[in-house]
């Protein structure tokens, strides 16, 4: 059976409240924390940094699913490890020595992620689909929550598990942005291995039930 990994997105919960969402994600199915760093940079758009980081490490009981929207991430990449980081993701279109940064990454103790803007092409990963432990294809822009979900993901969901497959790796496929309970199944059968949902979980009138239902929907 499929057990698809359910990330909510922390961008998407009340700041003011954020110790009762970060228990409420304890409590629930949900699998992963998912984290955005954005600079202003990388993306029109800042989100919170490594205060806020540690604020969240100190509750959170599950994996930390750090997603960096910034300019030059090897700068951060052993502040990002003492905080607590289980996975660390970068853009690809971030990185001028990715395979460099995938090591760094791994050289302190975190799974190596690479996002790909919805432009970047799956065909770039081909000499580096081994080093990478997870590829996140971004289903929207980057830099805001609650954006429509851009259909051609799925095609590049097939042809990274394609790629993936013919390379004999064992990376996972994160689907990052307007994942909902319509499009959720079809993107893990698709080949989706992580479903990360900011919106859709948090703006619910019941979160917990909402990632509930989530993990019911794309579990089979
Ligand atoms: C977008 C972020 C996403 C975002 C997803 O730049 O990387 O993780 O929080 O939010 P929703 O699920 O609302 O599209
Ligand atoms: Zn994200």
């Amino acid at each position: 059976m499929k057990n698809t990994i359910i990330a909510p997105s922390v961008l998407a919960a009340d700041f003011a409240n954020l110790q009762r969402d970060i228990e409420m994600i304890n409590a629930s199915q949900a699998d992963w924390f998912h984290i955005d760093i954005m600079d202003g940079v990388f993306v029109p758009n800042i989100s919170f940094g490594m205060p806020v980081l540690e604020a969240i490490t100190k509750h959170a009981k599950k994996t930390i699913d750090v997603h960096l929207m910034i300019v030059d991430p090897d700068r951060y990449i052993k502040t990002f490890a003492a905080l607590g980081s289980n996975v660390l993701t970068v853009h690809y279109e971030a990185c001028t020595h990715l395979h460099r940064t995938l090591q760094a990454i791994k050289a302190e103790g975190m799974k190596a992620g690479v996002a790909l803007n919805p432009h970047t092409s799956i065909d770039l990963l081909e000499d580096v689909i081994n080093d990478i432990d997870m590829v996140c294809i971004m289903s929207v822009n980057p830099g805001f929550g609650g954006q429509s979900f851009i259909e051609n993901t799925y095609s590049k969901i097939e042809k990274l598990k394609a790629l993936i497959n013919r390379k004999n790796a064992s990376t996972l496929i994160e689907i990052d942005g307007g994942v909902t309970d319509k499009n959720a199944a079809q993107l893990v059968k698709a080949g989706a291995d992580v479903l990360v949902a900011g919106n859709f979980v948090f703006k619910a009138a019941n979160p917990t039930q909402t990632i509930s239902d989530l993990k019911q929907l794309t579990s089979f």
